[in-house]
C-alpha cells in the first residue's frame, strides 16, 4: 500500500522556513518508507487564492449532485482542493503570526467549505501541523491549535508528533528566512509529525478498505442540508 501526503506551505514569503520544515519531513519519510510514500507540496504563495465570498451557493442539490464553488474557475484554489481530496493525509506548515497561522492559510482554508458542503470530502484524513515562530513562547502552540480547527470542522483527524513525548506537532524556532535549518529539534519534530500523519493515514486507509466504514461521515450527512 502506498500513502500519499499533501504538504501545504502557508508562508507568504520567499525562501521561507515553512518550506524547509515540510521538505525535511518529506525527505526523511521517503527515506524511511521507500516505495510506500508519495507526496506533493503546494506552496500557496505561488498560487492565486481568492477569499470565500460567503455566497452560500456551494453544496448539494436535492437530487444529490454537488454545486461547486462559484470561484471554481476564478483562481487556483480548486486544484489544491482536488489535491487535498486525493491525498491520504495532509501536513500543514505555517509561520506563526500573532500566535495564529498565516492570513494566507486562513484565506485558503475558508475555501474548503465547499468540500464540507459536498458530503465532507476531507473526512477522516489525518492532519498534522508544523508551525515556525521567531520567538520561544511566541504562539506556536496556539497557532497549531487554530490551524487544527477548520480541519476538525471538515471531519479530519488532527494529530501531534509521533514520538514518546506526543506534543501538539512541530515547533520550528526561527525568525529570518532559512534559519530553521539549524533548529535541529524543530526538524526532528517536523519529521515526527509527518510520520504520525503517514502512519495514521496508512491505518485509516487499511481500516477503511477492510471494514467499508470509510464513507461513514459521508453517509451520515444525508439530509442534503448545509449545516
Ligand atoms: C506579521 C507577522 C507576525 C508575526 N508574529 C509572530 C508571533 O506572534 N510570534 C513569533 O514568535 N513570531 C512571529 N513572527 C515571526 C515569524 O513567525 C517567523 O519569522 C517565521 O520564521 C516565519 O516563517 P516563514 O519563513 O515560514 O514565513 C511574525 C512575523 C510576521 C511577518
Amino acid at each position: 500500500m502506498t500513502v500519499r501526503l499533501l504538504g501545504l506551505n502557508c508562508s507568504p514569503r520567499d525562501k521561507n522556513n515553512s518550506g524547509i520544515m515540510i521538505g525535511h519531513a518529506f525527505e526523511k519519510l521517503a527515506a524511511t518508507y521507500p516505495g510506500q510514500f508519495e507526496h506533493e507540496v503546494v506552496h500557496l504563495r505561488e498560487l492565486h487564492v481568492e477569499p470565500c465570498k460567503a455566497c452560500n451557493v456551494c453544496g448539494k442539490r436535492k437530487d444529490g449532485t454537488f454545486i461547486p464553488c462559484v470561484r471554481e474557475r476564478e483562481d487556483d484554489v480548486q486544484g489544491v482542493l482536488d489535491a487535498m481530496v486525493a491525498a491520504d493525509g495532509i501536513v500543514v506548515a505555517t509561520p506563526v503570526y500573532f500566535g495564529l497561522p498565516s492570513d494566507l492559510f486562513s484565506k485558503f482554508i475558508m475555501r474548503t467549505r465547499t468540500l464540507r458542503h459536498q458530503d465532507f470530502k476531507l473526512a477522516n484524513k489525518p492532519v498534522g501541523v508544523l508551525a515556525t515562530a521567531g520567538r520561544r513562547s511566541g504562539g506556536a502552540e496556539t497557532a497549531i491549535i487554530a490551524t487544527w480547527l477548520p480541519f476538525v470542522r471538515n471531519g479530519c483527524l488532527v494529530v501531534g508528533n509521533g514520538d514518546g513525548t506526543c506534543q501538539f506537532g512541530a515547533y520550528g524556532w526561527a525568525g529570518p528566512r532559512g534559519h530553521v535549518s539549524s533548529d535541529e529539534w524543530g526538524l526532528v519534530q517536523a519529521f515526527q509529525t509527518a510520520q504520525r500523519v503517514f502512519t495514521l493515514a496508512a491505518m485509516v486507509k487499511a481500516g477503511a478498505e477492510a471494514t467499508g466504514y470509510g464513507d461513514y461521515m459521508r453517509f451520515s450527512y444525508s439530509q442534503g442540508t448545509r449545516t
